[in-house]
């Protein structure tokens, strides 16, 4: 099975029930397929389970207070709901189920539930009779119909001696479906182009001119094309980031090789992402053997590289073709002339500087389209990516040749 889970932020929840006895062995998986994993527990999840246990398969200290200054500091729960790709809960108990359907904010589980915007899905775990009871059904009702997930539970001989439905989903089938909340497949079948990190302007063979990109924002884009099912081509300038496994890379260095490399294939292309920071000057005539510092001033003499994007955007079949503009100034004027002046489809645009945006792992960014616009709050970049890959998907649909 193809792990989508790699690199996800994922919460688990885990409340008083016996069946807490198997949330360790769902975090070892969990983090087995890829994920990285907070554990979120109740007070009644400690009386099961010790918090030392679940901190020491997971990585990272428990997190059980709402109210816990350290805590806060350390990542607040706000910051945590906002970190998380998927919450799960388990196991859920009636009490969690029946807390989480009237909306209750009365614990750090519940309130982060509240405040989270990824999915939540909860495994049921609870006697069988408990499970039936109309209260507890209605419950059930209630959140499929606020679109919760609800993995289970599964039928058999319980804890308490009981037979019949309330053992929770076994961590193995918990795993599968909780990978399949990220196998979209939004981009099945289609040919994605990115670009991504700085290009590199050589003075001398020891010298050159480059910029801060780290190429993380491109590198997010592709995996996010990857796992939404396309077919993903990644040129990219040097960065010091470990290549996505299912991608055709192609390593570059100055923008008239990266410009050769995406026309070579361009062709059968539907989107093309331009997320690389191409240099926008080359040396007229780079130095053949290492400058001596002789001169107390010298001038480099530097010429226009070519607009790669624009490039492509001026193809006769051109792809559908997304910019990025990061500016530290008159952001969203800034991007909109870009969108119009080099005619894409779409633009992405945020603000650098102040440790944003380049080489940062978090960004924010507003999306420019048409005469329309959509912003998206700070968010880890390859959250950020999920929701540009969606977004690209339902605005292209339209105009994308199969
Ligand atoms: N871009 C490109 N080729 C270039 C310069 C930029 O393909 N030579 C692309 C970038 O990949 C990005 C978009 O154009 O998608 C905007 O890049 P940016 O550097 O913000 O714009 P510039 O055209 O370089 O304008 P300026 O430097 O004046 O802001």
């Amino acid at each position: 099975m193809i792990s989508f889970l790699k690199n996800k932020h994922i919460i688990l929840g885990v409340t008083g029930g016996i069946a807490a006895y198997k949330s360790p062995d769902l975090t070892r998986r969990l983090i087995e397929a890829g994920a990285i994993v907070r554990v979120v527990m109740t007070q009644h999840a400690k009386e099961f389970i010790t918090p030392l246990t679940m901190q020491a398969v997971s990585g990272h200290p428990v997190h059980d207070e709402l109210f816990d200054l350290q805590a806060e500091a350390a990542m607040g729960h706000i910051e945590l709901a906002r970190w998380a790709d998927a919450i799960i809960v388990a196991p859920a108990t009636a009490d969690f189920m029946a807390r989480l359907a009237r909306g209750e904010a009365n614990d750090l589980l519940t309130t982060l539930c509240l405040a989270t915007c990824a999915p939540i899905a909860i495994a049921p775990a609870m006697n069988q009779a408990m499970w039936k009871n109309t209260l507890t059904q209605s419950n059930l009702e209630a959140l499929l119909a606020k679109k919760f997930l609800i993995y289970g539970p599964a039928s058999g001989l319980q804890a308490c001696g009981d037979v019949g439905p309330g053992r929770m989903m076994e961590p193995a089938d918990i795993i599968e479906q909780l990978n399949a909340i990220f196998n979209t497949g939004l981009l099945a079948g289609k040919n994605i182009l990115i670009t991504a990190g700085p290009t590199r302007e050589a003075i001398d063979p020891v010298r050159y001119i480059t910029n801060a990109s780290s190429g993380k924002m491109g590198y997010a884009l592709a995996d996010a094309a990857i796992e939404a099912g396309a077919h993903v081509t990644l040129i990219s300038g040097p960065v010091n980031i470990a290549k996505p496994l299912r991608a055709t890379c192609i390593d570059v260095v100055s923008a008239e090789e990266m410009l050769a490399a995406v026309l070579e294939k361009i062709t059968h292309c539907d989107i093309f992402f331009s997320v690389a920071a191409v240099a926008d000057y080359r040396l007229k005539h780079i130095f053949s053997e290492k400058m001596a510092k002789k001169a107390e001033e010298i001038t480099l003499e530097l010429v226009r590289n070519p607009d790669i994007v624009a490039t492509v955007a001026n193809l006769p079949n051109r792809p559908w073709t997304v910019g990025f503009a990061a500016e530290t100034d008159n952001v969203l004027q800034k991007a909109k002339n870009k969108l119009i002046n080099k005619k894409l489809d779409m633009i992405i645009a945020n603000q650098v500087g102040n440790n944003l945006g380049f080489d940062s792992d978090m960004n924010t960014v507003t999306v420019l389209w048409e005469d329309q616009q959509k912003s998206f709050p700070l968010m880890p970049k390859q959250k950020l990516a999920r929701e540009l890959i969606q977004l690209t998907s339902r605005l292209s649909e339209r105009k994308i040749v199969c």
